[in-house]
């Protein structure tokens, strides 16, 4: 299982800055109120039970047809998938077929790029949107069906609702459900992330196994007893009691940093609202030591670092032991994964001993097993910190807000007064041009 160490964020271990046992104990009132919330069921919980025939089927299919595989979507309907893909598949398109295109923005060089490197009738394109209406993923939609007839079309999408669930109906276009009211960025072990893992050869099952196991983990209201409710707990406490609102998340993995992403956008996008919120931010080990450590070190007392630590990164190289004679040679004899390892517990230390707090979550290796556990680690530490904070961490009102005003921008019809808002505004900055 993966495992969670707090050792550096409590006072025992790095001194003032830490929590005291007491102030742990403080919220476990809070705590039971918070699991109250989960206890009635949350929609992610759900996906362990899934049936992924539905899924398989079509995976399998463009595996057998596709030479290329498009997926349209943005922010929690990218970000899920994009993740699977580089911890399961590195470098995928250099080595395997299809080649895998995760399109989650709408800059047109980046998609010209992508059609300059496949054959659109020998695609397979997924457009995955919960909402159905997201301007940007619809409008990839569009371009590109217009482009040409894709090999197979799959819109991922809600049951019922929206635009793109009235297109399936009318084009005849195949389509996975993502359940309501699941919402984007916790829908990564929905259809909206196990296609693509089917697709690049991943098991869905095994991803789902995963979770499974840590929902079970996971299962125990007792604060201590649940490293989910944990994680969120501390991070909560570290910014009511030590004003610490910024969650570093750092894995020391290449294959783990869109996961890194991921969280972060789940983090930000579920907690940030009324005035409260932790601010995420990305990072990658060892690389980020030469260009972060510092400022975390010595600068201010706002954050709190979360580690990744990996045992097995599932291929280990042997450094040679070769130029003995210069200050380098002691390196000789390690390996590349010996060093990365040691690398990560000598940040984890440094910081501790500058009174830094930190916490490391250990996942033995890499595989789709371990995903799944994590993705639903975060999942629930998300929910369970939202609810500790009093606010509703499923939905984003200030996303729609910014759909609105492009939609009135862009000229839908029914926000023409979004439209007339923006012109205002435009307006007011007009003279402050430098
Ligand atoms: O996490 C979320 O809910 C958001 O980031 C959405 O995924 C994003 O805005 C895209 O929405 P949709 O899936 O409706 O296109």
């Amino acid at each position: 299982m993966i495992s969670l160490n707090i050792g550096n964020m409590v006072s025992e271990v790095i001194g003032r800055a830490g929590l005291t046992e007491k102030e742990i104990e403080g919220l476990k009132e809070k705590a039971l109120l918070a699991h109250g919330e989960v206890a009635k069921g949350l929609a992610f919980m759900d996906l362990t039970e899934q049936d992924t025939s539905g899924v398989k089927k079509i995976a399998e299919e463009i595996r057998a047809k596709a030479e290329g595989f498009i997926l349209l979507g943005i922010g929690g309907s990218a970000l899920g998938p994009k993740s699977i893909l580089e911890a399961m598949s590195p470098m995928h398109n250099l080595k395997n077929s299809p080649k895998v295109f995760v399109y989650d923005n709408v800059d047109p060089s980046t998609l010209k790029n992508i059609l300059s490197l496949v054959d659109l009738r020998k695609t397979a394109v997924n457009v995955i949107t919960k909402s159905g209406s997201t301007g940007e993923t619809m409008a990839s939609f569009m371009a590109l069906y217009e482009g040409g007839p894709a090999a197979l079309i799959v819109a991922t999408t809600d049951p019922e609702k929206g635009a793109l669930r009235k297109l399936v109906g009318e084009k005849g276009f195949r389509s996975l459900p993502i359940p309501s009211p699941l919402g984007g960025r916790y829908s990564v072990l929905s259809p909206v992330g196990l296609l693509l893992a089917g697709v690049i050869g991943v098991d869905p099952d095994e991803l789902l196994r995963g979770a499974r196991a840590m929902k079970e983990r996971c299962s125990n209201p007792e604060l201590w007893e649940n490293p989910a409710y944990l994680f969120g707990a501390l991070l909560y406490l570290m910014d009511k009691l030590k004003g610490r609102r910024i969650t570093v998340m750092m894995p020391y993995s290449d294959r783990l940093k869109v996961l890194g992403e991921w969280f972060c956008q789940l983090w930000a996008e579920s907690l940030g609202k009324s005035g409260v919120g932790l601010t995420p931010y990305p990072s990658l080990g060892t690389t980020d030591q030469h260009s972060q450590v510092q400022l975390w070190m010595e600068g201010p007392e706002d954050k709190v670092v979360v580690f990744v630590r990996v045992l097995d990164h599932g291929a280990d190289i042997k450094i040679p032991e070769v130029f003995k004679e210069t200050e380098t040679g002691y390196l000789g004899g390690h390996s590349l994964g010996e060093l990365m390892n040691a690398e990560e517990e000598s940040t984890e230390l440094c910081l501790a001993k500058a009174g830094r707090p930190n916490m490391t979550l250990e996942a033995p290796a890499v595989n789709a097993f371990y995903m799944g556990q994590l993705f639903y680690f975060f999942e629930l530490a998300t929910a369970f910190t939202g609810f500790l904070y009093g606010i509703n961490p499923f939905d984003q009102p200030a996303v729609e807000e910014g759909k609105r005003f492009t939609y009135g921008m862009m000229g839908r019809p029914g926000f023409e007064a979004k439209r007339l808002e923006v012109q205002e505004a435009r307006l007011k900055k007009a003279c402050w041009r430098v």
